[in-house]
């Protein structure tokens, strides 16, 4: 039988997300060098045009991207709903000599976020967006929107619906680095939703778990409108960090916009 999509499925990432625990420690928090490079060339220039400011990592889960931030002495935040991933960034900080206090990280919910004109530079990455229904996934935009200053940038990175739609992997596996545990993971896409649904399955030693997640995946045409409605200046897209031109088969869409000024 098909399990239900959980719902809140990132609220409890200890009893079902293997692919991610299984795998966190301090060395590795999950992202490889490769990842967190790529991602550092791309950003750094950004950020860099104003050092002193505040930078926000929404949805940072274990916070490898946020962390190497914090070791090029940018002041960042990390925000994310999961305590273990929170718990896990505020250890690494109290055990790394470089990092002095930052990131920051915080629990809270995207969906209503603490804060108002407060970061100078905001990036949610990694499918940190699109959760929700249509209309909460917008308001959640709006909210990180309201804690951007003005001219304040914001990157987002997420997955491109139409590579989903021509090139969906149905069924794939994962083996786990102490090879003691294998995922299968079943994939669909419903187009009239435009909704990515997975389910995983993990085997090995330890009992058999399930879990499944659903994300709405949008089209760039979409991204643009969403974030031109909520006062966003689109200045560059692009089909990953290393700034290749996007395509319909681009696995994901990066996209770099401007708050408008105050004046404007
Ligand atoms: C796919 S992970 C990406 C994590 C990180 N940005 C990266 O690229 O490694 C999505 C993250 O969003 C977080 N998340 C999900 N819903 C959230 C919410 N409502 N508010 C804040 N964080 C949320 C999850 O806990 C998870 O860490």
């Amino acid at each position: 039988m098909t399990p239900a999509i959980d719902k809140e499925w990132w609220r409890d990432l200890n009893s079902h997300y293997p692919p991610y625990l299984g795998h966190l420690n301090h060395n590795n928090p999950i992202k490889t060098q490769t990842e967190i490079d790529a991602f550092l060339s791309f950003v750094d220039p950004l950020i860099g045009s104003d050092p002193g400011q505040r930078v926000l990592d929404l949805c940072c889960g274990p916070g490898g991207y946020a962390i190497a931030l914090a070791r090029k002495k940018y002041k960042i935040w990390g925000i994310d709903i999961n305590q273990t991933f929170i718990r896990f960034i505020r250890e690494a900080v109290s055990q790394s000599k470089d990092l002095g206090q930052y990131p920051e990280s915080i629990v809270g919910d995207m969906r209503k976020l603490p804060f108002k004109n407060a970061f100078g530079f905001i990036y949610s990455i990694g499918t940190s967006f699109g959760f929700f229904d249509d209309q909460t996934n917008s308001k959640t935009l709006q909210s990180m929107a309201d804690i951007l200053k003005p001219n304040g940038t914001v990157v987002l990175d997420c997955g491109n619906r139409d590579f989903y739609v021509r090139h969906l992997i149905e069924k794939d596996w994962i083996r786990h680095s102490d090879n003691q545990e294998v995922t299968i993971v079943k994939r669909r896409f419903d187009i009239l939703k435009s909704r990515m649904e997975a389910e995983f399955e993990t085997f090995g030693f330890k009992a058999k778990r399930r879990w499944s997640f659903s994300w709405r995946a949008y089209s760039l045409t979409e991204m643009i409108h969403l974030l031109e409605d909520i006062g966003l200046q689109i200045q560059a897209v692009y089909g990953n960090w290393y700034k290749e031109e996007f395509s319909r088969d681009s696995k994901r869409i990066v996209l770099v916009c401007k708050k408008k000024g105050q004046d404007i």
